[in-house]
């Protein structure tokens, strides 16, 4: 199977806080975010795979600034890295004032996707090929990321069983 560039699958998703997207407070509710970081990302995987996805896991999120009612929420998301049927992506979250354009950082999150066959089966996936320097470099460390996974869920099938 060819490989693919990063860019040929990144998927950039802009979204305004409503009302209803809103705590009591005029901010926005972490799963709204949550939602958003899911959907942007089956987006990515889908292009990159052309297939069917799944989420597997979700990595720890932080929200790290709180966004209000008439902001604009950017979702930027990428490949960092794939395996055999899996594949990391990586998706940054930002929010901008939709009046001063001033922009901040919200979120950045981790997600491991699954291309899925026509069985529900987990089905390979076309390697993806860094280019530039920062892609390289998040593919290094979306690697190590992985192999943090798949001990963390072998230690947890592991115990589980006792
Ligand atoms: C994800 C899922 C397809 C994995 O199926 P499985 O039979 O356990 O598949 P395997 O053990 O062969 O693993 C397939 C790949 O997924 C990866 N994987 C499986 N579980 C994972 C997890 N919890 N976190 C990260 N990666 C995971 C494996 O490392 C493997 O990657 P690789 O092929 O690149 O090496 C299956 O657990 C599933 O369908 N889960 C529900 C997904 C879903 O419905 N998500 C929506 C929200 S509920």
């Amino acid at each position: 199977m060819q490989g693919k560039a990063v860019k040929d699958s990144q998927v950039l998703m802009t979204e305004i806080v409503h009302p209803g997207d809103t705590n009591p407070l005029g901010t926005i509710f972490g799963g709204t975010v949550f939602k958003w970081i899911d959907m942007a990302a089956a987006m990515c995987a889908m292009r990159h795979t052309r297939s069917n996805v799944v989420t597997a896991s979700i990595d720890a999120l932080d929200f790290l600034c709180p966004v209000k009612i008439g902001y604009f929420v950017i979702l930027k998301a990428s490949v960092n890295y794939t395996g055999k049927t899996s594949m990391e992506i990586g998706v940054r979250v930002e929010s901008e004032h939709p009046i001063t354009g001033e922009v901040r950082l919200v979120a950045k999150s981790f997600l491991t996707f699954v291309s899925i066959d026509e069985h529900g089966k987990p089905k390979a996936v076309p390697a993806v090929i860094p280019q530039t320097e920062i892609e390289k470099k998040r593919y290094e460390m979306a690697q190590r990321r992985r192999e943090h996974r798949v001990k963390f869920n072998k230690d947890k099938s592991n115990n589980s069983h006792k």
